[in-house]
Formats: C-alpha cells, structure tokens, sequence
C-alpha cells in the first residue's frame, strides 16, 4: 500500500509545470476549461482527450473532473483571451489536505471552481491517490487506460458487501475480466469462499489446484434437496407440471419425508410430522412410488387412475433414466448427506480451495435451472442460518438466463433465488456477481441491487440504453465510450471504484484464460488430438439425442467419479443402471 502523499506536494507549482487552461465557466458539476495550449501534442500521455482526468486547483482544493467533449468551438472572448478550444468536464470527487496535511480523495463536491481557476491533467501522483485508496482493503484489477503507470484498484470490501454485475457483449474478455477479479480477491480475502456457476466448462483452468471442479460425475445433488417447485420441474422436464398430478404430489411427498424419518427410528405421526413439501429432509422414491399406488389402488374411477399411473411412470423415467444419476444414484444412501454436500460445494471448513467451479455443461439441459435454483437457494440459506459466519461470493455467468427480465421466460424459483441473495445477502455474508452479454434481458431489480458494475463493450442498443439509465448522473457521459471500448476494457462505476473510470483488466496468460474444454482439448496440433477430439464431441452429440448410457467408453472425468456402493434397505429401482450421465444438452425427454 503506497504512502500517503502529502497535500502541499501535490498542489506544489512545478508538479506539473504548465497548466492546460483554465476555469471558463461552471454549471452545476459541469465546468467548461479554456484550453491554452494547442492540441497537437503527440504523446498520448500529454494530449486531452475525452475520458481523460483533470484536477484543477481551487483554493484548498484540487478538484477532479472527467472530460466529455473537446470542442473548437470557443467564445469570441475566449479566443481573445488566447484558449484555443474548450473542453468539458463533469466533477466528481476533491482531494483535500488532512490535519495532519496528508491528502485525501473524497468523491462528491463540497467546493466548486471559479473563474480562472487552472486545469491540469491528473498527474500519476494524484490518479495514484485517488485510485490506490490507501486506507481500504483493495485489489488490483489491471490498469488505468489513461495512465498505465497507474493501478485500476477497487475497494474489496464495497464490490462484494453490494454485489457486482460484468456487463458486455459477446467476446469482449467478461470471463476473462471475472477470472482476473476473482483470482485477485481470493488473493486479498483468503477466508472467503466463492461459488462459481460456470454454464460453459471454460474456468476449470483458470484457478489452477484452488478450484475444486465439480460436474455430474463427482457431485452428488440428492434429489430430496430439491423443493417442491424444483422436483416438480425435474420430473415434468423442465416444464410447469399437470395439474393433476402435481397435486399427488403436494400431498405424498411430505408424506414420504415423515415416512423416512420414522424408518430412521424417530416416532412421530406420519400426517402431523410438520414436514411441508419443501423441507429440505431426505425420503425414499421408493416411499413416494409407494403411497401414490397405495392410493392409486383405493380408486375405482379409471380416468383418476390414470393420472396416478402416470406419475408413477413419469417418477420411475427420471429415476432410472443415466443422465439423472447424480440426483438419483445411491440418493439415499448414507441417510442425510446434507453435511458432506455443503462441505463439499462451499468448501468448509475453509481449505487450500476457496472456489467451487461448478460445470453445468454436462447437466441435462431442461433440469439445469432447477439445479441452479438449488445450489443458490443453498448458498443462501446456508448464509442465511449460519448467520454469515463463512463469507460467500456467488458469481452466475449467462445470469440474463436464470434470472430473465421477462418473468414469462425461465424458471421463476430461480429468479427468486437470486433475488433474494441480491436483497438480502449481504446481512448475512452472501454475496452476488452476475455476469452478462444481455444486460436488458436480465431482471432491472435484481440488476439494481448491483452497486459496482463493470461495462465492457455493447452494441445492443437497449442494453446501453438500460444502463445509461442505472449509473449516476456524474458518470452518464462517461457510457458514451461504451461501443468504442477494446477487448478487455472496461468502465467501472459504482461504490467499489473511487471514481467512475475506464480501466484495463490484466491480461492473463494463455492457460489460465477461460477456454471451453472441449476447445482446449482440440490445442493446437489437431493431428495428435483429433481421435480424442472427435470422441468426446461424438459424445456430446449422441448424448444430446439420446436418453441411454453412452456407447462410447467412459470420458477421463467419468471414470473418476467416486463409486458409492449401494446399501441394503435402499436398492436402486430395478432396471437402473450404475453409470455416471452422458453428456451434453438434451431435449425434454417426458412427454
Ligand atoms: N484479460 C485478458 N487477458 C488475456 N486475453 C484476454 C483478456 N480478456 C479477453 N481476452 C481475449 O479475448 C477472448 C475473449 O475473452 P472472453 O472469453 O473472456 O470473452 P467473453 O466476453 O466472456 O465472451 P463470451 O460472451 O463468449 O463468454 C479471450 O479468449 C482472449 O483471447
Ligand atoms: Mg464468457
């Protein structure tokens, strides 16, 4: 952490030597700077542009403003008076002496410039202030586009306590700038834990032995941790259920949870347990295929029946079907396992592997909501009962999918569950990072809870239009830059930057950038790889259109799946098959 500088050093006349122009007029936190010199200085470093930091010194002040427009267009008596063009600039912070005489950064204005008063580029000293924050815990992200020199740090503390949001068209380095952010704040806060949704299978790599990876072969989601609306969403495929039978199973299932409690010896009446249907205990399929014959079997109307008889179908399906086996298989062996799958998907205790990277490419795709729906409803209640004692930061990649502006489109109990770590979270130690390429497409309130956002390049019109609307009034002209950014520049405003500014991330090397596995298994020499390649996309391929095992041998990853013998009073259902899933999307299988 640097020294802080001292104000008399910064304001002192030769630091730097020559100003820029002066003070022509202010309105509100807009001023108007008659630049003197010519602009045809070619160092970058000394040349006004837009987007460039002024300070000017006001009294006991130096004031920060950011230029917005550059214009020839000056005043008859600012010609006289030798400016050779204006430039405009929006105020955004002061730095002010201490007691002591040390500098201070402060954002706001409680002092305004007069007439005549000098502009200056910032000189690195004061970016160097304003940005290394010194009395905070800060990271350091990459760099300042207007002075490479100058570190891009932002306040640890505020981009996690109010959630953050990575906001970018497609391509323009959002996985990478996460990569970069989260390595940094696990460096700066060891205790926190991190739970990275990773839709694509791209992060594996890019935490190196910090990341414990989970996907369907090594994590174990028994299907009793899902709620009412969630198994209902597993066994209807994705889809809202039939009536009917939803209502069966409103009814039997907190049936079969006082059931499975009995078995495990605890007597309680089975009607009056106080189980409801979203409780998260552990029961039997077993159970629950049992009570709905039971009273499949009391019926005599056959069209009732049949509704019965098809939710029983419909449950044995999804229970037998290979690509369900990491929420089916052995689901109930080792009774309540809900403490090894904490442990395991929030990496408690702490251990040398703050992170979880949990792949979602190897799901089936119509249950991936609803297992999202889980693990953040998880990480929340977690927080939420442990009363935030293991700090939690929940980053969701393509986040504008499970949490969708249109509440006609994804999966309600989703949304709801990233909502409320969005509201609530921060009480208790759980903490939100979205990222995005469809910010328009993302729920406005759960996007409005994000106090720091990083925008990188966008060309969508209504994406721009919806931010443009959520940052400050200060740092509206700054979003003008936002089509014209490069890969893996970003503009960040908000409570975690000091000033609203146009950062660089660090570039990461090519093996820890976050690449699809199947793009890095095809590496450059296509000769040696292609036989492996072309298996594991064959694969994919069969495994999307198909409800079996798959045909091919067993991928690397599948073969290391942890084998959980079965146990006596729980016997997989007959015809179930004892393989991990096959890969890759699939289709709605229940028809
Ligand atoms: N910080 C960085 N360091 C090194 N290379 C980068 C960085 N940011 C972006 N790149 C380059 O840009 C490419 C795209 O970056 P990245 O995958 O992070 O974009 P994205 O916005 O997440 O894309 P998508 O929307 O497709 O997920 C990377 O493969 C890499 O070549
Ligand atoms: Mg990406």
């Amino acid at each position: 952490m640097s020294v802080q500088p001292q104000f008399d050093q910064l304001m002192r006349p030769g630091t730097p030597t020559q100003p820029l122009g002066r003070i022509i007029s202010v309105r509100g936190s807009q001023a108007t700077v008659g630049i003197l010199q010519p602009l045809l200085e070619q160092d970058e470093k000394a040349r006004v542009t837009v987007g460039k930091f002024l300070s000017i010194r006001s009294g006991q002040s130096l004031l920060i403003g950011v230029t917005t427009e550059i214009s020839l267009q000056t005043m008859p008596i600012a010609r006289e008076h030798g400016y050779h063009a204006i430039a405009q600039l929006d105020l955004m912070g002061e730095i002010t002496p201490d007691e002591t005489g040390a500098a201070h950064f402060r954002r706001g204005m409680r002092t305004y410039p007069g007439i005549g008063d000098s502009a200056t580029l910032m000189s690195g000293a004061e970016l160097g202030l304003v940005y290394s924050a010194a009395n905070r815990t800060t990271i350091d992200i990459g760099h300042l586009h207007q002075d490479p020199a100058v570190g891009a740090y932002v306040q640890v503390d505020d981009l996690l306590c109010k959630h953050f949001a990575v906001l970018g068209s497609t391509g323009v380095g959002k996985s990478s700038g996460v990569a970069v952010i989260l390595q940094e704040v696990m460096k700066t806060r060891p205790e926190l834990r991190v739970f990275l949704i990773d839709p694509h299978n791209e992060y594996a790599h890019c935490f190196g032995e910090r990341a414990e990876v989970l996907n369907p072969a090594n994590l174990k989601l028994p299907f009793w941790m899902f709620n009412f609306d969630e198994i209902v969403n597993v066994l209807f495929g994705g889809r809202s259920g039939v009536e009917q039978e939803v209502e069966i199973l409103a009814e039997v299932i907190p049936l079969a949870k006082s059931g499975y409690v009995q078995h495990r010896s605890i007597k309680r009446d089975p009607k009056n347990a106080g189980f409801t249907a979203d409780t998260p205990v552990p029961y039997r399929i077993a159970d629950l295929v049992a009570l709905i014959d039971d009273r499949m079997g009391k019926l005599e109307n056959r069209s009732t029946r049949m509704q019965y008889h098809k939710l029983i179908t419909r449950i044995e399906t999804v229970r037998n079907d290979p690509r369900y086996a990491f929420m089916f298989e052995n689901a109930n062996v080792g009774g309540d396992t809900t403490i090894e799958l904490l442990r395991q998907l929030f990496r408690l205790p702490p251990t040398d592997k703050p992170i979880t990277v949990m792949q979602l490419a190897g799901f089936p795709a119509e249950v991936l909501d609803a297992v999202v729906s889980v693990l953040c409803r998880m990480a929340f209640d977690f927080g939420l009962w442990s009363e935030g004692v293991f700090p939690l930061l929940f980053v969701c990649e393509e986040a504008h999918r499970y949490a969708p502006a249109d509440h006609g489109l994804g999966f309600g109990p989703t949304r709801r569950a990233i909502s409320r770590i969005a509201k609530e979270g921060r009480k208790y130690g759980v903490f939100l990072g979205l990222v995005t390429q469809r910010a328009a497409e993302l729920d406005a309130t759960i996007l409005s809870q994000c106090s720091t956002l990083f925008a990188m390049r966008m060309v969508n019109d209504r994406d721009q239009e919806l931010l443009r609307s959520a940052v400050s009034d200060a740092a509206a002209n700054l979003w003008e830059f936002v089509p014209s950014l490069s890969t893996s520049e970003v503009l960040a405003f908000g409570e975690g930057v000091a000033l609203p500014a146009r950062l660089v991330f660090k570039q990461l090397p090519p093996d820890m950038l976050p690449k699809s596995e199947t793009r890095a298994l095809a590496g450059d020499s296509l000769g040696e790889a292609s036989h492996e390649f072309l298996a594991s996309v064959l694969e994919r391929w069969r495994g999307a259109t198909m409800s079996g095992r798959s045909l091919l041998e067993p991928a690397a990853s599948e073969a290391k799946a942890p084998v959980v013998e079965p146990s006596p009073p729980l016997q997989p259902a007959p015809g179930s098959l004892q393989r991990p899933a096959a890969r890759g999307p699939q289709p709605n299988f229940v028809k």
